[in-house]
């Protein structure tokens, strides 16, 4: 059944094809964005459809639309933006989810939180599952967007529990694909914008601490997933790709996919710079039948793609 869809935070990178899969499946959406990373280029190819929406709002205000269900994304996900103004972060976070919620409530529809990882913190186990607490800096200069994250999961928890609210909070690691920003200082967009213009490949530290990389398909189809579960399922769900690189790999997979002849550059380790970062998605496998599909080679080239189409207009 097609169902009229809010998504907050719809012009950015993982909001844009969130949106494309839902109209494809035949829903309605409403794209709420204030702009700040997002961008209307994201979703010019979706600004004719008749059943796609736009609305310029920012979700610290309170929002009154007549909708089905809620995906809240609205939230600058790269360290560069969040850290741009960080009090904006949290009150994004926590001022957004307690107007989405008190809007989900009203309607008495179901509502997604996209979470992140960055809930774990610099994690002292690994990989990570849905049951570990986390080790975060509440201090540091990635606390506005950890936290602010982490409260949020608390709201979502606390209207449940209050008010029998349908959330479902997912937990998204490291995603990457067409879309993301050029010049946000996230390892793949990094790495592929200094492999395409033949600058040096910068590595934080020496190379060895790893991240997961999830394809933006991948990540969207386990959204989609959890979203029309039953009441029951609340989540959180980590939602990621278990495949573990270190920076080293990736930036010689970049090299090979681009073609470029690139050097790569050592330069220290920023702050609360977490060493290891896997997903344990043994709950996405069972409660969703979810899985990623998608190698990294094959996201990379399409990613790799995109850029060079960005670079060249
Ligand atoms: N990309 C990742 O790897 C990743 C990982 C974990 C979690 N997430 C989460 O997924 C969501 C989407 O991330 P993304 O990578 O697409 O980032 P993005 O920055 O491309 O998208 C965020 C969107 O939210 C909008 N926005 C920011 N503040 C807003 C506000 N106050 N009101 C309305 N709109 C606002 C931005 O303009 C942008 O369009 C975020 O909540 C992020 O925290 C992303």
């Amino acid at each position: 059944m097609s169902s009229r869809i809010l998504i907050t935070g719809g012009a950015g990178f993982i909001g844009s094809h969130l949106s494309e899969k839902l109209l494809a499946e035949g829903n309605e959406v409403i794209c709420v964005d204030n702009f700040f990373t997002g961008s209307k280029s994201n979703i010019e190819h979706l600004l004719g459809h008749p059943r796609f929406e736009v609305l310029r709002h920012d979700v610290t205000f309170p929002l009154y639309v007549e909708v089905d269900q809620i995906y809240n994304l609205a939230c600058p996900a790269s360290p560069v933006h969040y850290q741009h103004d960080p009090v904006q972060t949290t009150k994004t976070s926590v001022v957004g989810a307690i107007n989405m919620l008190g809007l989900a409530k009203r309607l008495r529809i179901p509502i997604l939180q996209a979470s992140t990882s960055e809930v774990y913190g610099d994690p002292a186990v690994h990989p990570q599952t849905e049951e570990y607490w986390g080790n975060v800096n509440p201090i540091g200069p990635r606390s506005c967007y950890d936290e602010g994250k982490r409260a949020a999961e608390t709201l979502f928890f606390d209207y449940r529990r209050q008010h029998d609210l349908s959330i479902k909070v997912i937990r998204i690691f490291n995603t990457y694909g067409p879309r993301m920003h050029p010049n946000d200082g996230r390892v793949v967009s990094n790495f592929i914008v200094q492999a395409l213009r033949g600058e040096p490949i910068t590595i934080y530290g020496d190379g060895s601490q790893t991240r997961s990389f999830c394809y933006v398909d991948d990540l969207v189809d386990g959204m989609v997933r959890l979203m029309n579960t039953p009441h029951e399922v609340t989540g959180p769900i980590n939602v990621g790709n278990p495949g573990e690189f270190t920076m080293l790999e990736l930036a010689q997979a970049v090299l090979e996919i681009t073609g470029s002849s690139s050097s790569i550059e050592h330069r220290p380790l920023p702050q609360d710079d977490p060493k290891q970062r896997q997903p344990d998605i043994s709950r996405a496998r069972s409660e969703l039948g979810w899985e990623p599909t998608v190698a990294l080679a094959a996201g990379l080239q399409s990613t790799v793609d995109y850029f060079r189409r960005v670079l060249t207009e």
